[in-house]
């Protein structure tokens, strides 16, 4: 199907096509599985699952797939975790990744617990865009559902990453009923004075996470509740854009996203890709089956192996997933290191 040549492939307008047509440009990468916070919706009761060192992917291997990934049609990155800015070295490597040909868009997801000290490092790195995730505006609640009194830490975070000019800024709220559904109209009413995005997303049942509700708190429901504050104006999405239907009140600085993970499936628009900690490349969060790209990159494969990999992994993307609302349904694997 192509050259190879000392291990580089050459790669005549070979992209990662799908057989529905689907053409994924989007890898997301975890770079850990560890984490400052114990976020409930995500991290399981067995907090001793950690991945070993060695079974994570080192910063050059991931960039040597990343080439290899971008050599394939894949324009666009984000870098997640657990959370990636405690992983050491983590900076170095962000500035080594955006420099990588043909990337045009390569953004971060953090909890935010240490952007405050490390925005300007960030930026330096070429980051432009980056997603909190914070889901009260509650001091108490943020503890309740982290486990940690970090609020305040957070809301500096974001604040010294406005004023580095990073835009837009995301902030990721997991909706949970009986715990911050109570605050949505609030947490909504933070997009008029602030050019932030507010993106509510729904709970995914993935891996063994401490919610037990079989009640799912869906993005139909949360845009009723919100319209309380105006009508939500939808904008209209960019190429770029990701699975998030957006909207705006009127006379609003920021912008509302929901991601319907549950109650409408956008898989037949899905354009990623994630690998995970540990080196495996999964084509849908919620279906369990990956590649293993970790095995063969270590056993000195060439470029043209790895890529074969990447294929692989894309003709195996299912068509939809099967998740269904208010059915625990669950899916193997921690998001924590499959990445959100
Ligand atoms: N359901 C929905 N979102 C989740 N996240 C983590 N776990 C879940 C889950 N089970 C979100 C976090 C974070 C992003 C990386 O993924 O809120 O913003
Ligand atoms: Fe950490 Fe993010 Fe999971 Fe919370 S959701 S525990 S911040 S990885």
């Amino acid at each position: 199907m192509y050259k190879r040549n000392n291990g580089l492939i050459k790669l005549p307008n070979l992209q990662l096509i799908d057989k529905y047509d689907r053409r994924l440009n989007y890898l997301r990468i975890s770079i850990t599985d560890r984490c400052n916070l114990r976020c409930i919706y995500c991290v399981p009761d067995d907090l001793h699952r950690r991945l070993p060192h060695k079974e994570i992917l080192r910063y050059e291997e991931i960039l040597r797939l990343v080439r290899i990934g971008a050599r394939l049609g894949i324009s666009k990155v984000r870098i997640t975790g657990g959370e990636p800015l405690i992983r050491k070295g983590v900076y170095d490597f962000l500035g080594e990744l955006t420099k990588i040909n043909g990337l045009v868009d390569v953004s971060l997801t953090t909890n935010g617990v240490v952007l405050k000290d490390n925005i300007k490092k960030i930026k330096s790195a070429g980051i432009k865009r980056i997603n909190v995730s914070m889901d009260t505006l509650n001091r108490q609640k943020y503890k309740d559902i982290t486990g940690y009194d970090m609020f305040d830490q957070v809301w500096e975070g974001i604040e010294s990453a406005q004023s580095q000019g990073f835009n837009p800024i995301k902030i990721n709220v997991v909706a949970l009923e009986g715990i911050n559904d109570d605050e949505l109209i609030e947490i909504a009413r933070l997009s008029f004075s602030s050019p932030l995005h507010i993106r509510f997303i729904e709970y995914m049942p993935i891996g063994t996470s401490r919610i037990n509700t079989g009640t799912h708190l869906l993005a139909p429901e949360i845009q009723k509740r919100i319209k309380v504050l105006g009508e939500l104006i939808p904008v209209e999405k960019g190429i770029n854009d990701g699975p998030a239907e957006r909207y705006k009140f009127k006379g609003a600085q920021g912008e509302i996203g929901f991601i319907h993970a549950l109650s409408k499936h956008f898989c037949n628009e899905c354009n990623r890709l994630r690998l995970t900690a540990s080196g495996k490349l999964r084509a849908c969060l919620l279906s369990d089956r990956q590649e293993d790209l970790k095995g063969p990159l270590r056993r000195g494969c060439l470029d043209s192996e790895l890529a074969d990999v990447f294929l692989r992994a894309v003709s195996h993307k299912p068509f939809d997933h099967n998740v269904i609302c208010n059915q625990p349904v669950m899916v193997a694997g921690r998001m924590s290191a499959i990445g959100g």
